[in-house]
């Protein structure tokens, strides 16, 4: 049911393209106070940049991308920021799920979706049944979504069913109740906006991730700039606790590039 390769119980096959690229898309706000708008018409082309990461990562055989949408902490935001930001999930939705459908995407959401309106609810279950079966990317939306109630709803899952464990269990059995327990650890963790935190997003699973921060603003992100982020990745080396002396020779994620992005390094 689960393709969990830990990579504290193992050591996962390291390959030049991450197979799961997991990103905090921040700095819409100051993208539009830049521009002089209101913080919304940062979200609004936030949307864009979001179509233009998923064709390229679906491009680039990425076979898992997770993007963090609103946290557990944004509800703290003005309520009209945060009424905007549901209905454009609500319109996004509505516009892009037929279409990426049609691409191959298969679509998911974690987080507490209890929360949400009904009829965001709905069309994201609607949205996941539609795309279940489809295999080219699975793009998971992160929303109402925070590293900690992921790992207590985590334990609190396993405990209700399995509640013999409550006297000790291990990365095996906690694992699979994890929101994103489909997908292997996070390759690739990119955060745009300058900031260089974690903020509450995939906390468990980040433990071998490597980590990117760039300052550029989210609405700027496009298919170089994640081109910039994979070579970073490349150049690497991942241990995983290991020596350089003891990793086989082909280890190396340097030997291979990514096509002719020409800042290689
Ligand atoms: C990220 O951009 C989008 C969400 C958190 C929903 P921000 O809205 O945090 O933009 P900045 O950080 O204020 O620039
Ligand atoms: C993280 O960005 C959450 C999302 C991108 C959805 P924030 O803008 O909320 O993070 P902080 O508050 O700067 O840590
Ligand atoms: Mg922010």
């Amino acid at each position: 049911m689960t393709t969990l390769a830990s990579s504290t119980l193992g050591i996962p096959e390291a390959r030049r393209i991450p197979r799961h690229i997991a990103i905090i898309m921040d700095g819409n706000g100051r993208w539009a106070k830049q521009r002089y708008l209101p913080r919304v018409a940062g979200h609004r082309r936030g949307v864009e940049a979001v179509r233009n990461t998923v064709r390229a990562c679906a491009e680039r055989g990425v076979e898992y991308l997770t993007l963090f949408a609103f946290s557990s902490e944004n509800w703290r935001r003005p309520a009209e920021e945060v009424s905007f930001l549901m209905r454009l999930f609500v319109m996004a939705l509505e516009q892009e799920v037929v279409k990426l459908h049609k691409s191959g995407v298969r679509f998911r959401v974690i987080g507490d979706l209890a929360r949400f309106e009904p009829k965001l609810a709905g069309l994201i279950r609607e949205a996941e049944t539609l795309t279940a079966g489809n295999q080219r990317l699975t793009l998971t939306i992160a929303a109402n979504y925070g590293g900690r109630w992921d790992v207590l709803q985590a334990m609190s899952r396993m405990l209700h069913d399995r509640p013999e464990l409550a006297g000790g269990f291990g990365e095996r059995d906690f694992a699979p109740y994890l929101a994103l327990s489909y997908a292997p650890e996070p390759d690739l963790f990119i955060r745009t906006g300058g900031e260089q935190r974690i903020s509450n997003f995939v906390l468990w699973q980040l433990a071998y991730t490597e980590l990117y921060f760039t300052d550029m603003l989210w609405p700027d992100f496009d298919a170089a700039a994640l081109d910039r982020a994979i070579v970073s990745y490349q150049q690497r080396e991942r241990r995983f606790g290991r020596t350089s002396e003891q990793l086989p020779p082909d280890a190396g994620l340097a030997a291979h590039r990514i096509g002719d992005t020409g800042d290689a390094g």
